[in-house]
C-alpha cells in the first residue's frame, strides 16, 4: 500500500464522521432467556480449546456415523472438518424435528400481494413436498451424488424445497440470486456444470408479477456457448396449473414440476448418509476478475457451523418466530433462513417481495400479524425503510427480542434508528461480519454476554480468533487506531472449502499473502485474508472499513468491478471501460460506470443507455449503475492500467490522489470538470466523506 491509503488512518481520524461510540447493554429480558448467558462459555471456546470447542456446535446435530477427527490439517488450506462423520443435511433439518413438531411451521411464507393469504408450511409438509421433489429429480432428472443442480428462483417456498431435496440425495445445489440476469445464471450453470436448471415461472415484486422463465431460455443459451447443455429445466409455477409467462415451454427440455409432482405423491426417498466433508452446495460470489467464484460449503462443518451460531448469536429457540429479511439467493439466506433456523427446530419466515412493498409499513405489518419475534436485515433496508417511513414501526404493535444486522458497514445514526424506533429499546442487536466464502458470523457480540457498540460489529465470535496485520505481516495491536487487513489465524468449521474447479485461485486469493511457510501442516501458518480493512479498538472490538480489492459493495452484494466492465464492453461502440463506487444515501454505495468509445463514434445518450441495459442485462438490476460517463480517454498509467482511484475520486467530489505517475494527467481536468459540472447541475453532490471514506476511495484499485 501507497502512503496516505488504509494502513495509516487513525481512529481520531475517523471520528470525525464516526465517533467512538457508547456501549449498549443488552435488556435485561434479553438476558434471562437467552440461549448463552454464562459467560463459562468463552472459557469452552479459548483458543487453547481449538479444534476440540467446536465438537460443541457438532452435536447439536444428529450423525449416523461419530467423527474420528475433528479437524485433519495434513492437506493444507484444505482443512476437513468431523473426517470420518457421516449426515444427512436434510434429515437435520426436517425429518428428526418430526416427531416433536411434525405440525408446526417449518416455514411462514409471505406473498407480496397483501391480497393473497400467508402459507404456513409445517414440518411434516416439509417432508412431503421435500420427499416427492427429491424423488422426482432422483428418477425423473436422473441426477446422482455430486452432481450439481442450478437453481434460479425467487424468495418462495419452492426454493427451501428444491434445496433440501437436493441435499437429502447428496446433490450439489447452486442457488443464483433470482434477481441476476439469465446471463449472469448461465455462466454459473457452466461454471458448475449442472445439467438441470430448476427455475420458476413469475413472481412477484413492487407489485409486478415478472416473467422469470423468459431468463431461463439466457441461461441456458449462455451456457451452451460456454460448451454445457442442460437437458432439463423444471418450472415452478407460482400459481400451480397456470402458466404465468410469455416465454414458450420447449418441448422435451422444459417441464412444469407441478404437473411432474403428480407422479411421486406421497414417495419418500431415503436419506442419503453423506460424509461430513462432501459438498452441500455453491454459492457464487465476485471476486476481482470476471469469471465468478463458486464458493463450495461442506455437509457437516457448515452445518454445525450455522446451527451453532443460530443457537447462540441469533439466539433461536424452537418456539421464536423467526424472520431474516434477506434473499436465500445469497449466503446470508442460505445459512439463516433455511439450514440453521431449521436444524434447529424452529419457524422461519420467508417474504417474496420488496421492503416499502405496497407501503414502508409492510415490515412491521408482517411482524404484528404472524408474531415475529427475531428480525435480522442488512443496512440498505433499515436505511430505505427509515427514509420512506420513520415513523412507521411506532404504528405496528409487534415486540422483537433481536434484530441482527449483516452485509455492510451500519452507521451509528442509522443503527440507533434501527435501535430505538425498530427494535423499541427492547430488543438486542448483533452487527454480523462475514462474508459468502465463511459459511456462518466471524465477528460480532454474543448478544447477553457482550455489549454492542454501534459502528463496530464487534470482537471475533465464538472459536474466531482474529488478527489484523499491515502489508509486513506485523501485527496491528488493538486499540493502536491503524488499519489493516483482518484475518482469521485459525480455520473454522464453515469456512469454504475451495472455489469450485480453481483450487489455485482458492489458495493465492485467501492464503498466500500471509501464509507463513507452504510446507506447513500446522494451521497456525495458514491465516485466512478475508479481503477486508479493519481497526481493532481497545477493548477488542472490530470496524470493518470495506473491501480492499475492486470489488463494489451496493445494498450488502458484491460486484466485481471487472464483471461490470466486460458487461459494458458487450455494447459495440464501447472501446474501454471502468467501474467505480460512488457514495449513496440509500444503497451504501452505488456504481457508476466511466467509458471511452471506438475511434470514430460520438458520444451520445443512446450509448448511455446501451451501456446500462449491458450491466442490467449481464449482470442484475442490481448492478445498475447511477451514472454512466462518457470520457475521450481514461486515466492510465504509462504501462497502460486505468487508474480508477482518479474517477473514483472525481465520482465522489475527493481527493484523486497523487497523479504524477499519469502517462496523461491533463485529462483528469477535462473529467473532472464534466463529471462534477453534470453532477452540480443535477443536483448529485454528495455529503461530504469522513476521512475514512475518503482513505477508501483513494484505496480503491491500488491492486493495479
Ligand atoms: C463483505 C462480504 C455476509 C453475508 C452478506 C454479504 C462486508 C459483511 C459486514 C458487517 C461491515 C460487512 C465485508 C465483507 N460486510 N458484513 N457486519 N460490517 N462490513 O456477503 O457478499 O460475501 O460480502 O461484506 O466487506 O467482506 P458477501
Amino acid at each position: 500500500m501507497a502512503e496516505g491509503q488504509g494502513a495509516q488512518v487513525s481512529e481520531a481520524q475517523i471520528a470525525v464522521h464516526w465517533r467512538e461510540e457508547e456501549y449498549y447493554h443488552p435488556p435485561a429480558r434479553f438476558i434471562a432467556q437467552a440461549n448463552a448467558a454464562d459467560p463459562t462459555i468463552f472459557e469452552r471456546f479459548r483458543e487453547e480449546q481449538f479444534p476440540e470447542c467446536f465438537k460443541e456446535y457438532a452435536d447439536l446435530l444428529v450423525w449416523d456415523a461419530y467423527w474420528h477427527t475433528t479437524l485433519d490439517t495434513s492437506n493444507p488450506p484444505f482443512w476437513k472438518w468431523f473426517v470420518g462423520g457421516r449426515l444427512n443435511a436434510c434429515y437435520n433439518c426436517v425429518d428428526r424435528h418430526l416427531a416433536t413438531s411434525r405440525n408446526k411451521a417449518a416455514f411462514i411464507w409471505v406473498p407480496e400481494p397483501e391480497s393473497e393469504d400467508t402459507k404456513a408450511i409445517t414440518y411434516q409438509e416439509l417432508y412431503s413436498r421435500v420427499n416427492e421433489f427429491a424423488a422426482l429429480l432422483r428418477d425423473f432428472c436422473r441426477v446422482e451424488i455430486g452432481d450439481r443442480a442450478t437453481f434460479h428462483l425467487p424468495m418462495v417456498p419452492e426454493l427451501p424445497v428444491s434445496m433440501l431435496a437436493c441435499a437429502r440425495l447428496g446433490v450439489v445445489h447452486s442457488e443464483v440470486f433470482g434477481g441476476f440476469s439469465g446471463a449472469a445464471c448461465g455462466d454459473r450453470i457452466a461454471d458448475s456444470g449442472s445439467r438441470i436448471l430448476v427455475t420458476m415461472d413469475g413472481y412477484y415484486r413492487n407489485g409486478e408479477l415478472i416473467d422469470h422463465k423468459a431468463k431461463a431460455d439466457e441461461a441456458v443459451a449462455a451456457a451452451r456457448e460456454r460448451g454445457v447443455v442442460v437437458d432439463k429445466v423444471l418450472v415452478w409455477r407460482r400459481y400451480p396449473g397456470q402458466y404465468a409467462s410469455k416465454s414458450p415451454m420447449i418441448d422435451g427440455r422444459d417441464f412444469f414440476v407441478d404437473e411432474l409432482l403428480k407422479d411421486y405423491r406421497g414417495t419418500l426417498v431415503e436419506p442419503v448418509s453423506m460424509p461430513a466433508e462432501a459438498p452441500l452446495f455453491l454459492m457464487y460470489t465476485s471476486g476481482t476478475t470476471a469469471r465468478p467464484k463458486g464458493c463450495q460449503h461442506s455437509t457437516g462443518g457448515y452445518l454445525a457451523y450455522v446451527t451453532g451460531t443460530s443457537q447462540y448469536y441469533q439466539d433461536i429457540h424452537p418456539e421464536d418466530t423467526y424472520w431474516c429479511f434477506a434473499d436465500i439467493g445469497w449466503i446470508t439466506g442460505h445459512s439463516y433462513i433455511v439450514y440453521g433456523p431449521l436444524s434447529l427446530g424452529t419457524t422461519s419466515v420467508m417474504y417474496e417481495g420488496v421492503p416499502t412493498y405496497p407501503d414502508p409499513g409492510r415490515p412491521w405489518r408482517i411482524a404484528e400479524r404472524l408474531g415475529v419475534n427475531i428480525f435480522h436485515t442488512a443496512p440498505t433496508t433499515i436505511r430505505m425503510l427509515r427514509k420512506l417511513g420513520p415513523d412507521e414501526p411506532n404504528k405496528y404493535n409487534y415486540h422483537f427480542k433481536h434484530m441482527t444486522t449483516v452485509g455492510e458497514p451500519i452507521e451509528p445514526d442509522v443503527w440507533r434508528w434501527y435501535y430505538d424506533v425498530v427494535g423499541k429499546g427492547e430488543a438486542v442487536i448483533v452487527d454480523t461480519w462475514w462474508q459468502t466464502e465463511n459459511g456462518g458470523f466471524l465477528g460480532s457480540t454474543l448478544p447477553a454476554l457482550q455489549p454492542m457498540k454501534p459502528g463496530s460489529c464487534g470482537p471475533g465470535v465464538l472459536g474466531i480468533y482474529p488478527v489484523i496485520y499491515d502489508e509486513e505481516r506485523n501485527v496491528i495491536e488493538a486499540g493502536s487506531g491503524r488499519a489493516g487487513n483482518i484475518c482469521i489465524r485459525n480455520p473454522w468449521p464453515g469456512i469454504f472449502q475451495t472455489i469450485w474447479g480453481q483450487p489455485e485461485r482458492f489458495v493465492q486469493i485467501y492464503y498466500e499473502r500471509y501464509c507463513q511457510d507452504e510446507k506447513s501442516t500446522d494451521w497456525r501458518d495458514w491465516p485466512y485474508m478475508a479481503g477486508d480493512g479493519a481497526v481493532q479498538a481497545a477493548d477488542g472490538y472490530f470496524r470493518i472499513l470495506g473491501r480492499i480489492d475492486d470489488v463494489i459493495n451496493v445494498s450488502g452484494h458484491r460486484l466485481g468491478t471487472k464483471e461490470l466492465e466486460s458487461a459494458s464492453l458487450t455494447v459495440e461502440e464501447i472501446a474501454e471501460a471502468a467501474a467505480v463506487p460512488v457514495m449513496d444515501e440509500v444503497r451504501g454505495r452505488a456504481v457508476e460506470m466511466y467509458v471511452a468509445l471506438k475511434p470514430g463514434v460520438s458520444p451520445s445518450k443512446d450509448i448511455e443507455a446501451k451501456v446500462a441495459e449491458a450491466i442490467e442485462h449481464e449482470i442484475g438490476k442490481i448492478a445498475r449503475p447511477k451514472n454512466v460517463w462518457i470520457v475521450p480517454d481514461m486515466p492510465k498509467t504509462r504501462s497502460g492500467k486505468i487508474m480508477r482511484r482518479v474517477i473514483a475520486g472525481i465520482s465522489n467530489f475527493a481527493d484523486v490522489g497523487d497523479v504524477t505517475t499519469l502517462a496523461n494527467v491533463e485529462i483528469v481536468d477535462d473529467i473532472r470538470h464534466h463529471v462534477q459540472g453534470e453532477k452540480v447541475a443535477r443536483g448529485e453532490v454528495p455529503r461530504e466523506l469522513s476521512p475514512q471514506e475518503m482513505e477508501d476511495i483513494k484505496a480503491f484499485g491500488h491492486a493495479e
